[in-house]
């Protein structure tokens, strides 16, 4: 059995690209067809053997625990209703066993960096996943179970990437790679945001790692990088060297819904692929581009 058991999930940034659709609402309840982003994210982890869950969260996003919880009264009317079985098991799949899921709380947004050491009580000394749930990934295996996979055979960090182009390196984590096989690379350096002439690379972190808990101790120094943010980026640049570190080039879908443009993508490609709704979503999609 895999030692990754446990996964971070920091869900505290304010999603100002979404203002004013994430005034009251999180972000990460922004839904893809009929599941919010959390849930995918929470979903990817449990097929990769993952089932205790932390979540830095911040004002405004009690309805994440809501979501998770047991709806009793939901539960006890759909049953009622006698017709409303499926209606029911999705919404008892939604639902976190009591005691696997903690909510903490980053109490400003300081950085991704920071909401990551916002749950090392929760993590103790083992190695740990880490999801940005507005990163959207969907295959078969899971990207985070690939990076479990990879953890399992190195003993070390992993985290997914992505080839972008160059001239928008400034917007992602990049980084230098060597003995790369094509698709598992060592990590021998990484920065946030370079500019495209002086990125080491043009593969971008895109929100999935496995990483050691000695990046608690580098999370610690608190200091200030890209955006004059507390930058993850910053504390697992300083961990190589000291233990194995590797990236994985992810092949599977992979859609930003930070961005409107990501996010409808998103919609139209799960739509497409559902089975339920594939073909009546084509044929909405085809009528709308005739008119
Ligand atoms: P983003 O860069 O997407 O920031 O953060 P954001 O605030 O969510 O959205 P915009 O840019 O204002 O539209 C990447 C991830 O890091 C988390 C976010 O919740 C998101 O999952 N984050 C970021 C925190 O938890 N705390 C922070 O201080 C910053």
């Amino acid at each position: 059995m895999s030692r990754v058991r446990k996964a971070v999930f920091p869900v505290a940034g304010l999603g100002t690209r979404f203002l004013p659709a994430t005034k009251a609402i999180p972000k990460e309840m922004l839904t893809i067809v009929d599941r919010p982003l959390i849930q995918y994210a929470v979903d990817e982890c449990r097929a990769a053997g993952i089932e205790e869950f932390v979540f830095v969260t911040g004002r405004n996003k009690q309805v994440i625990e809501d979501h998770f919880d047991l709806a009793y009264e939901l539960e006890a009317t759909l049953e009622a209703r006698g017709n409303k079985q499926h209606e029911l098991g999705q919404t008892r799949a939604a639902t976190i066993r009591t005691g696997n899921a903690i909510f903490t709380r980053q109490q400003q947004p300081l950085g991704l960096g920071h909401a990551v050491w916002c749950a090392r009580p929760w993590i103790g000394n083992e190695p740990f996943a880490v999801l940005l749930p507005d990163e959207l990934t969907l295959s078969t295996p899971g990207c985070t179970a690939e990076l479990v996979n990879l953890h399992d055979r190195t003993g070390g960090s992993a985290i997914a990437v992505m080839d972008v182009p160059r001239e928008q390196t400034n917007r992602y984590g990049i980084v230098a790679i060597r003995n790369d096989d094509g698709t598992v690379a060592e990590v021998t350096g990484m920065v946030e945001k370079p500019k495209p002439a002086e990125a080491p690379s043009t593969l971008s972190i895109i929100g999935r790692y496995v990483l050691l808990p000695e990046v608690f101790e580098h999370l610690e120094r608190r200091d200030i990088g890209a955006g004059g943010e507390i930058q993850l980026t910053d504390a697992m640049a300083r961990m190589i060297g000291h233990g194995p570190f590797h990236a994985m080039r992810y092949r599977g879908a992979r859609y930003d819904c930070g961005n409107r443009l990501g996010f409808l993508e998103a919609n139209v490609a799960v739509s497409l692929a559902r089975p339920d709704i594939a073909a009546e979503s084509r044929a909405v999609i085809e009528s709308l581009l005739k008119s």
